[in-house]
């Protein structure tokens, strides 16, 4: 693969959040998460297991739980923003937010174990401006996450990258088997997208490289950022809720 071959599939990768129930080929999944294992690790900790969810019972219960929390705790604290600016998946009532993978053939748990983070002594206690040492393992956890994600994309299938707040996944280990000392970091339901693809969001790519020294020029004052945020929740209408033009 090229350069260009690379960042095709990374433009075309998208977030995929409705999936038809069609079953995927067999090994797909085993070859996207060895990709995934060769994500980058500080240290090379590399804390990520991964658990392959096909019972359609136990991905209907993740499915539940997290209906069940958009509607009890996201919901009530995305009504207190204005209506523009928040979450597309949200807008104007709870009923809006069901998880829309129950169909995926598959789910992984994509789970972590913070202890790996003792992998150097640099990452375990000299990087607190990087969020603590959670974070470190985090991020390890985030980038064998990206590259799944695009493995996926690159056999034409779609993944929705799922976030698991803290009170979700209490109940996910328990259901899924998750030793205590270990985190589910996010859930990947992986399939054949239920909708054609939608245009990526993305800012100008002029807009964001800087050569040598930040160009101050172009630095953002808050309301620069109040007014991105506006135009991002109006472009990515469509990611949300296919068919339904912005407002
Ligand atoms: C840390 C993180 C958390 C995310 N959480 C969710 C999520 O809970 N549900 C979801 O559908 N997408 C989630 N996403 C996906 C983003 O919404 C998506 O990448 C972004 O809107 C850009 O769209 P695209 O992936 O189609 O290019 C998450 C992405 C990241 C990196």
């Amino acid at each position: 693969m090229n350069i260009d071959e690379f960042l095709e599939l990374a433009k075309k990768r998208r977030s995929v959040r409705k999936f038809t129930s069609e079953p995927i080929p067999d090994g797909i999944v085993e070859k996207a998460l060895d990709a995934a294992h060769w994500a980058q690790s500080g240290a090379n900790a590399q804390p990520w297991e991964f658990i392959v969810i096909k019972d359609r019972q136990t991905i209907n219960k993740m499915c539940d739980m997290i209906d069940a929390w958009m509607i009890s705790t996201v919901w009530p604290i995305e009504k207190s923003r204005v209506r523009e600016i928040r979450h597309r998946m949200v807008v104007d009532g709870p009923g809006e937010a069901p998880a829309g993978w129950r169909n995926a053939p598959v789910v992984v748990a994509m789970c972590g174990d913070p202890r790996t983070t003792q992998a150097s002594v640099l990452v375990s206690q000299y990087l607190p401006h990087e969020g603590g040492t959670g974070a470190h393992s985090l991020k390890n956890m985030a980038n064998a996450t990206q590259i799944l994600h695009l493995a996926v994309a690159a056999a034409g299938l779609g993944s929705e990258w799922v976030s698991v707040s803290y009170a979700i996944e209490r109940k996910l280990k328990e259901l899924l088997g998750v030793p205590d000392e270990m985190i589910i970091h996010t859930l990947i339901p992986i399939g054949h997208p239920a909708n054609p693809p939608t245009a990526g969001v993305r800012r100008d790519i002029k807009d964001i490289i800087h050569y040598e020294k930040y160009d101050q020029s172009r630095a953002r004052s808050a309301d620069d950022v109040y007014n991105y945020l506006l135009t991002l929740r109006q472009k990515s209408t469509p990611a949300y809720k296919p068919g339904q033009s912005p407002k």
